[in-house]
């Protein structure tokens, strides 16, 4: 399937933000450590979602999901070894980890998956779990581990890793004994995780800090959560009116977490009202400089949403990737749309057209994909974004919302 966008047209109009892909996945994997049953909330049926669902399934657990409403009930969880073909389609399959070895004590992951960003180790998981007791084989595809004799301990992580923060934290709390977490990751996600983990019974204290103190406990028990708004699809709205240029409002947002982006759209006008959003935006936005890195820096989920809006800023921008070594892939797509890019190692200087020009470009990673979406909107004439699969896993909605905002864009299939 790929997109076909009629770029120009300028975006007014309301749009109602999901959950979090990257809020969800980390709780459907935990819903493995409870034993009794989690409703999820604002569960949007976006592919990596879906692709967990059916991983949950083939665990064993019993999932009902309708009306964006999953609800999990692992109490009879069969397997402990995560599904090696589908797991391997996602990353989010190896935050699977920490709960099933927090619940059970044993687990087996795939240890490939996700978008092609960079190398993408779990070398941080792996050491840490290894100082917390847990015994570790890893294979050329799988990890398997044993947790019989683990307890808690001190770590502190080299690098404030999402994923480790997430797999640990999920272990340490049904684990024995007291775990102190050091140099943890404190994005928003992270902190929707504790929060959903203390609601189940969790005994977590320094919660959205780096550094937090766990006492394990025997069992985990029913809870009903909302995920956080997908701040990643709120900046994409925002970038997609600053570049077709329009007025649009967007519901349930979190302001705090879209504020790296809102501080450098000097051109647009975006007020905050409660959970609400206005964004107006009539002229070019004036270049800018980012540097992606944890929260509350820029983020890295954001860069090519950046990258996209630097084509046409006014002037020089600079944008500089210092959190995944592979995130610049659309600098060559974007050169096919008349940008104006130069790329050195991990940043890239660029320099605004007046109007991207409509071409064919192809998506290598879900973001890099959202960002030429993005050009597509702006560009003279029509624009092709081929193997949008990439974009399925983690937008509901995209083309649907964009239409309804008035921009041009249909799904066809190739
Ligand atoms: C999460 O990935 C997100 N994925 C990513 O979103 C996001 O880009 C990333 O965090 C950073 O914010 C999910 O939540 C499912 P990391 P994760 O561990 O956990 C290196 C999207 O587009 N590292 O914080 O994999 C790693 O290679 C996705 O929605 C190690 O070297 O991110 C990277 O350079 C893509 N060893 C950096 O740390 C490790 O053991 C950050 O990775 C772990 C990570």
């Amino acid at each position: 399937m790929y997109y076909q966008i009629n770029g120009g047209k300028k975006l007014f109009g309301e749009v109602t933000i999901g959950g979090a892909k990257n809020c969800l996945l980390p709780l459907l994997a935990v819903s493995t450590a409870i034993g009794g049953k989690v409703v999820l909330h604002d569960c949007p049926p976006m592919m990596d979602v879906l692709n967990m669902v059916a991983l949950l399934k083939k665990l064993g657990a019993k999932v009902c999901y309708q009306d964006n409403v999953a609800t999990i009930d692992a109490k009879d969880l069969a397997y402990f070894k995560v599904d090696r073909q589908l797991g391997g389609k996602l990353r989010g399959s190896v935050l699977f980890l920490g709960a099933l070895l927090g619940r059970f004590k044993r687990a087996t992951v795939p240890i490939r998956g996700g978008c092609a960003i960079g190398k993408r180790p779990i070398d941080i998981h792996i050491s840490a779990f290894k100082k917390l007791g847990v015994e570790v084989e890893e294979g050329d595809f799988e990890v398997v581990c044993n947790a019989e004799n683990a307890k808690g301990g001190n770590v502190c992580l080299p690098y404030p890793s999402v994923g480790a923060t997430e797999n640990l934290l999920s272990f340490a709390v049904l684990t024995k004994g007291r775990t102190i977490l050091e140099n943890v990751a404190i994005e928003p996600e992270v902190i929707a995780l504790e929060r959903f983990l203390v609601q189940a019974g969790a005994k977590i204290q320094g919660i959205g800090t780096n550094k937090l103190i766990v006492d394990g406990v025997k069992t985990l028990n029913s809870v009903e959560f909302r995920p956080i708004p997908d701040r990643i699809e709120t900046a994409t709205y925002m970038v997609a009116c600053c570049m077709a240029q329009g007025k649009i409002t967007l519901h349930n947002v979190c302001p705090q977490h879209v504020e790296c982006l809102t501080k450098i759209l000097k051109g647009a006008t975006v007020d905050f009202c409660k959970n609400n959003l206005s964004l107006e935006c009539h002229q070019k936005i004036k270049g800018f400089q980012v540097e992606t890195a944890p929260y509350p820096r820029f983020a890295t989920d954001m860069q090519s949403l950046a990258l996209s809006l630097s084509t046409v800023a006014k002037g020089q921008s600079k944008v500089v990737e210092k959190v995944f070594e592979n995130r610049f892939f659309n600098c060559g797509e974007l050169a096919k749309m008349g940008a104006k890019i130069t790329l050195s190692g991990d940043f890239a200087t660029i320099l605004g057209v007046d109007r991207l020009q409509g071409a064919t470009v192809k998506c290598k990673d879900l973001r890099s994909g959202a960002g030429l979406v993005l050009a597509g909107l702006n560009a003279v004439g029509t624009t092709k974004v081929l193997d949008v699969f990439h974009v399925e896993r983690g937008y509901c909605n995209l083309v649907k919302n964009l239409n309804l905002l008035g921009g041009e864009i249909v799904e066809i299939d190739d």
